[in-house]
């Protein structure tokens, strides 16, 4: 299996180490357009095999797409990040000018590929190459739903003092403040969150959870990369190893939800053919009003990108 990862900057070459080190891919092809960027941080990865005992073969190239050619999936992480007091949404018209560009390069070399989005605005970044690549909504996706769940169960396991891998939840909408965590579909070891925590706890959390890239922005300087790279080669693996895992994705409903035409964050089962399937969750009033209010929000981002490239046609 090929994977390319577009983007060597923090996010990328986490995503690229961890594709390496698991063997979840038997070439990782890193592409950047800072010249020599790539292929530093892949012949650094590269080294790293004899310590750490893998055999995945990392390349490093400079904005040339004929060496990602016959890619299996794609991972776009190219664009700025965010700085402090910036939203996602500020990137809007820079990243989704280098998404567009970098998509139409992959879809030419690589027409077979599934595509991962993780540059942001997540959700306008997945409409973005979406569009742009004219494949199937099922193998054009974006990330995001992974890492913000990973991040709710986190602060989880460390209000309930227990192990992460005990927890399990689920989340939806926009990557954004106006995600939708869903306490009445998380557990812990199978037994209902709500049966360990109280509710001004876990409301604390579902608010630290929404603010999560933003506490990380304000610590660093920068947005965060160790859980969102890894987040990224998480659902590579599924894809490529067929693992048909259940996980949020961010993708275009077609009438789910009630939602047509906007990119969101859902669960679906990732398998070999990308999003084998979208699950529709039996939502209650609440949880379908807070959905409305992340589509709205996406929306109006989605509708801001359509007025810039309305403005250069
Ligand atoms: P970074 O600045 O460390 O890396 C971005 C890299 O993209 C740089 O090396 C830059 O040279 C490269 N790049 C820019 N234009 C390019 C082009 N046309 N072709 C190839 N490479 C190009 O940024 P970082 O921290 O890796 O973040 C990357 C993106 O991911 C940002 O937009 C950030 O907001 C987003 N992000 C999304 C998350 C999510 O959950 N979806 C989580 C964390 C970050
Ligand atoms: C994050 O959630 C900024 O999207 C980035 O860390």
């Amino acid at each position: 299996m090929k994977v390319t990862v577009v983007g060597a900057g923090n996010v990328g070459a986490t995503c690229a180490d961890v594709l390496a080190y698991r063997e979840i891919a038997n070439e990782v092809v890193l592409v950047d357009i800072k010249e020599g960027f790539a292929e530093g941080k892949a012949l650094d990865i590269w080294q790293k095999a004899p310590i750490n005992l893998y055999d995945t073969r990392t390349v490093g190239v400079t904005n040339d797409y004929s060496k990602t050619a016959g890619s299996d999936v794609v991972v776009i992480t190219s664009g700025l990040p965010r700085k402090p007091g910036m939203t996602r949404d500020d990137l809007i018209s820079t990243n989704a000018g280098i998404v567009t560009s970098v998509t139409e390069n992959i879809v030419k070399h690589s027409p077979d590929a599934i595509i991962i989005v993780v540059s942001n605005p997540l959700d306008v970044m997945t409409y973005a190459a979406h569009i742009t690549s004219k494949l199937p909504r099922t193998r054009v996706m974006g990330m995001a739903g992974i890492l913000d769940t990973a991040r709710y169960r986190a602060f989880l396991a460390e209000a309930l003092n227990v192990s992460p891998k005990d927890i399990q939840a689920v989340l939806m909408g926009g990557h954004g403040d106006t995600m939708v965590p869903l306490p009445r579909y998380t557990t812990v070891g199978g037994i209902p969150v709500t049966e360990l925590i109280d509710k001004e706890t876990l409301d604390a959390i579902v608010d630290r959870t929404k603010n999560g890239g933003g506490e990380l922005v304000k610590l660093m300087g920068t947005s965060a990369w160790y859980a969102p790279g890894s987040a990224a080669a998480q659902m590579v693996e599924a894809i490529v190893r067929d693992q048909r895992r259940v996980f949020p994705v961010c993708v275009k409903l077609e009438g789910e939800y009630g939602i047509d035409g906007v990119y969101l964050g859902v669960p679906v089962i990732l398998g070999k053919n990308g999003i084998e399937r979208i699950i529709e969750l039996d939502l209650n009033e609440d949880e379908k009003q807070l959905l409305e209010t992340s589509r709205g929000h996406v929306k109006e981002v989605m509708d801001a990108l359509d007025n810039i490239n309305a403005s250069k046609a």
